[in-house]
C-alpha cells in the first residue's frame, strides 16, 4: 500500500478498505441508511441524472477551487460533516479526522456523540472547528454542552434538527452492535474476524483503561448512558420547536447553523430566527426513508433564502463532480460525511487526508474540463437538470 494513495484511487476504494477492516456491525452502522434505504440510493442516483454541460477553449491554466465561507477563505468548497463515531472506527479517530481537515484548510465539525473531549480537539489540533449539537429531551443538557463549546472556542455551532425521534435502522438491531459495546457471541465472533480493528482500536483502548464514552456529555449523564443500539445513546427531544432555536440564538454568539432542513419554508423560518446558515441534508439517508435528496431540495431553498443566509448541502457526495454540480446549482459549500469517514476507518489520518486529496483532485479536474477557472464561475448553465429539479429551480 503506497503511503500517498493509502491504497485507494477513489472514495469507493476507501469504502472497500474500511469494509475489510471493520467488524461488520460497525461497518454497517457507518455505511447503511434506514428502512429500505430508498433515500440512501436516491442520494447517489440523483447525481447520475444531473449532467454536466462543459464549455471549452477558456484558458483554465490558472484555476482555483477556493471559496469564501462565513467570511473566511478556504482552499476547497468542502467541510467535514459531524459524524458520531470516528473514534470507534480508528483509535482517536476524531483527532485523526480533525488533523486531516486542518491540513486541507477546511472546517472540521465535531459531533456531540463523539468519544474525544471537545477541548482536546482544540488543544491538540486547532484549525477551523465547528461543533454539532443534538437537542436532548433534557434541554439543560443541550445548553450545558453548547456553553462548553463556546468556552472551548468553537467557531460555529450546528444544531441538528432532523431527528425528532430515533430512526429505524433494522440492521443495527439485527447486528446487536451497541455503544457501550455489549459482548454477545455474535459480536465476539465479528470482532475476532477483524484482528486489525481488534488490536489497533479496541485492544488499544482497553490497555488505556477502556473504550472512552461520549466525552462531550456532562460526567453525570455520561455515567448514566446504558448500552444502546448504535446512535441511540440519549433520548432526543420530540418537542423541539422554533422557540428552542431562538433560545440557542441568544446563547450562541458566533456562527449558528441548523442542519437537516429540506423545506424552503423551514429555511425561511431559520433565517427569521437569526440563524446564519442551513445545512440542506437528509442525514445521508440515515433518518427518514423516502425523503427527497438534498440536491433536489436545494434550488427552492436557495430561491427562498439564498441571499439571506449561507446554504450548505450534504448527503451522497462521493465524487468531485458531485461537489461541482451542487456548487453550480448555487450551494455555498458541501459537507462530506462518509467519504472522509471511510478514509479514517481505512487508514486513520492519512486515510482522511487521502479522501480529501481525492476530492480535491477530482474537483480540480472537473472544473478544468468544464472550462471553469473558479467556483465563482460555475452557474446552472453548466448543468442539464432532470425536469423535477428544473421545475423547482428559479429562472
Ligand atoms: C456514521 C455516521 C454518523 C453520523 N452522526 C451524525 C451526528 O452525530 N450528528 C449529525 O448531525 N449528523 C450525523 N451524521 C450525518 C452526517 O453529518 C451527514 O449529514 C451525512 O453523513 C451526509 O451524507 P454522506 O455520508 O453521504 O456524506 C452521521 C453520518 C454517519 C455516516
Amino acid at each position: 500500500m503506497s503511503a500517498d494513495t493509502a491504497g485507494a484511487w477513489n472514495i469507493a476504494d476507501l469504502r472497500e478498505l474500511a469494509r475489510r477492516r471493520l467488524p461488520r456491525g460497525l461497518f454497517e452502522f457507518m455505511d447503511r441508511g434506514c428502512e429500505d434505504e430508498v433515500s440512501l440510493r436516491n442520494n447517489r442516483a440523483v447525481f447520475d441524472r444531473i449532467k454536466l454541460k462543459p464549455r471549452v477553449l477558456n484558458d483554465v491554466s490558472d484555476r482555483s477551487q477556493s471559496i469564501s465561507l462565513f467570511g473566511q477563505r478556504q482552499e476547497m468548497p468542502v467541510a467535514i460533516a459531524p459524524t458520531g463515531t470516528p473514534g470507534i472506527m480508528w483509535y482517536e479517530g476524531e483527532l485523526a479526522l480533525a488533523r486531516a481537515a486542518k491540513k486541507a484548510g477546511i472546517p472540521f465539525t465535531l459531533a456531540t456523540t463523539t468519544l474525544t473531549a471537545m477541548e482536546r480537539i482544540v488543544d491538540e489540533v486547532g484549525g477551523r472547528l465547528w461543533f454539532q449539537l443534538y437537542m436532548y429531551a433534557d434541554r439543560a443538557l443541550s445548553r450545558w454542552i453548547a456553553e462548553r463549546a463556546k468556552t472551548a472556542g468553537y467557531e460555529a455551532l450546528i444544531i441538528t434538527v432532523d431527528s425528532a425521534t430515533f430512526s429505524n435502522r433494522e440492521y443495527n438491531l439485527r447486528n446487536g452492535f451497541t455503544i457501550p459495546i455489549t459482548y454477545s457471541p455474535k459480536n465476539i465472533v465479528d470482532v475476532l474476524r477483524h484482528p486489525r480493528w481488534m488490536t489497533g482500536v479496541w485492544l488499544r483502548y482497553m490497555l488505556e483503561g477502556g473504550l472512552p464514552l461520549f466525552e462531550n456529555y456532562p460526567p453525570a449523564v455520561k455515567a448514566r448512558v446504558k448500552a444502546a443500539p448504535m446512535g441511540r445513546a440519549m433520548k432526543l427531544n420530540d418537542a423541539l420547536n422554533w422557540d428552542d432555536v431562538r433560545e440557542m440564538r441568544k446563547l450562541w454568539p458566533r456562527t449558528l447553523m441548523i442542519k437537516g432542513v429540506l423545506s424552503p419554508h423551514d429555511a425561511a423560518m431559520a433565517a427569521d430566527c437569526g440563524v446564519d446558515g442551513v445545512v440542506v441534508s437528509n442525514h445521508g439517508g440515515r433518518i427518514i426513508d423516502g425523503a427527497l435528496a438534498p440536491v433536489e431540495a436545494l434550488p427552492a431553498i436557495l430561491d427562498a433564502v439564498g441571499n439571506r443566509m449561507t446554504v450548505i448541502v450534504d448527503s451522497g457526495f462521493r465524487r468531485g463532480s458531485d461537489v461541482v454540480k451542487a456548487m453550480a446549482l448555487g450551494a455555498h459549500a458541501v459537507l462530506v460525511g462518509r467519504a472522509t469517514l471511510y478514509g479514517v476507518a481505512a487508514a486513520g489520518e492519512p486515510g482522511g487526508t487521502r479522501a480529501l486529496n481525492i476530492l480535491r483532485e477530482e474537483i480540480d479536474r472537473v472544473l478544468a474540463l468544464c472550462g471553469c477557472r473558479s467556483i465563482e464561475e460555475l452557474h446552472r448553465g453548466f448543468l442539464m437538470l432532470p425536469e423535477h429539479i428544473r421545475a423547482a429551480a428559479p429562472k
